[in-house]
């Protein structure tokens, strides 16, 4: 695991040892004052390549000028992405499996599965990589060259998934018509002509925790994945809601996806792992980037303990209450975050069902005398 926490967590936000995202070569100064221009969903081409070439959010450089209150809760509204240890070992398994499958032109290349639990930041880590293999594609051939390019597919499995809808979906991406008469066979065909073209290298599946191979057009839907996989010479990656226990693995079909996919663990951060302390070091990062004039340095990492309890170590409540938490100071204020600030908020349902404070008021029956 790289860029696996080490030092304490009170250490300055500065010192944080994850890191937050700052990659596609901007100033920093001016990346979190964009108004967020992305309209397009990732799942047209249009969108992806807009969502990766469109500046991430970054926290003003030391000794910028002070950002106004609108840039600053945009700023938070968009808010930082922290590079985890998920995404660092997709990263690297995704740029290796590229490299790996690269003259392999017969058979399907090996493949990768980011799992775990809801709100894990599987779909953060999915696009991360792919906004990486987008950047580092128009930067290997230039702007130009790249411009008729597509280097990455993202697709989402829809509900209910039938080989058609699917295939629909992969249709829909690149803008390939797709008219009431044709079958699977021709749109799956257009499909893989299409993608081919355009020099797909990796194709990003996600919800794949929808596909149940157990049910008919479950089956169909994983054999024309399988399909896709053979047709077109890109890096297959899919994300999905602990996969492990779902029925994706089961069955001929469960078993030829586990028998070509390793899997990247996107789970909860634990509060303690050895030595180290995973979720002290995310909520550091997360703090380091905050733009509040009066917020104190440590405080966060301090309630460590407080957030991990609140969140159960899921990296989308804990962003979802700092990101709120900001933005209630910056409303008020205060522009700083305090335990108070943070006990103020109700979280999802499934952080508010597992956060059971210790200092819980009895309830007025049980202190009647
Ligand atoms: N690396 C990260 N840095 C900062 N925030 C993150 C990161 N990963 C996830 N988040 C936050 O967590 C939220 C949930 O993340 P994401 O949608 O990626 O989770 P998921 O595992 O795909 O959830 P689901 O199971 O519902 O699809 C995001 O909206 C974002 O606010
Ligand atoms: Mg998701």
């Amino acid at each position: 695991m790289v860029n696996t926490p080490s030092g304490t967590g009170d250490t300055p936000a500065s010192r944080s040892p994850l890191a937050t995202d700052q990659s596609p070569g901007t100033s920093a100064s001016t990346d979190g004052d964009a108004p967020a221009t992305q309209t397009q969903s990732v799942t047209f081409w249009d969108g992806f390549q807009a969502f990766a070439t469109t500046p991430v959010a970054a926290p003003p450089p030391p000794g910028a000028p002070p950002r106004s209150l609108e840039e600053r809760l945009a700023y938070h509204s968009r808010f930082v992405t922290v590079r985890t240890p998920a995404i660092d070992a997709l990263a690297k398994n995704v740029r290796t499996l590229m490299i790996l499958g690269r003259h392999q032109t017969v058979t399907a290349r090996p493949s990768l599965i980011v799992t775990g639990p809801a709100g894990a930041g599987k779909t953060t880590a999915l696009l991360q990589v792919g906004r990486a293999c987008h950047l580092a594609h128009t930067r290997r051939h230039g702007a130009t060259a790249a411009a008729g390019q597509v280097p990455v597919a993202y697709v989402l499995v829809p509900p209910a998934a039938s080989a058609k809808t699917l295939a629909t979906e992969f249709a829909r991406y690149l803008g390939i018509p797709v008219t009431v008469g044709m079958s699977q066979a021709q749109i799956t065909g257009a499909v893989c002509h299409t993608y081919t073209a355009a020099g797909v290298q990796l194709v990003l599946i996600d919800e794949i925790h929808r596909l149940n191979p157990r049910t008919t057009t479950g089956a169909q839907s994983a054999d024309l994945i399988k399909d896709l996989t053979e047709r077109i010479g890109a890096t297959f990656v899919y994300a999905g809601i602990d996969v492990t226990t779902t029925p994706l693995f089961t069955g001929v079909r469960g078993a030829q996806l586990a028998g070509r996919a390793s899997l990247i663990d996107c789970a909860a951060f634990p509060a303690r792992l050895g030595d180290e302390e995973p979720f002290r070091n995310l909520v550091n990062a997360m703090e380091g980037a905050l733009d509040l004039r009066h917020h104190r340095p440590g405080t966060l990492p301090k309630l460590a303990p407080y957030l991990h309890e609140r969140t159960a170590g899921r990296i989308g409540s804990l962003a979802r209450l700092i990101r709120q938490a900001a933005i209630t100071a910056l409303i008020d204020g205060t522009e700083r975050i305090t335990k108070t600030t943070l006990d103020a908020i109700r979280l999802d349902h499934l952080a508010e069902q597992h956060y059971q404070p210790r200092t819980r008021p009895r309830s007025r029956n049980t202190s009647t005398p």
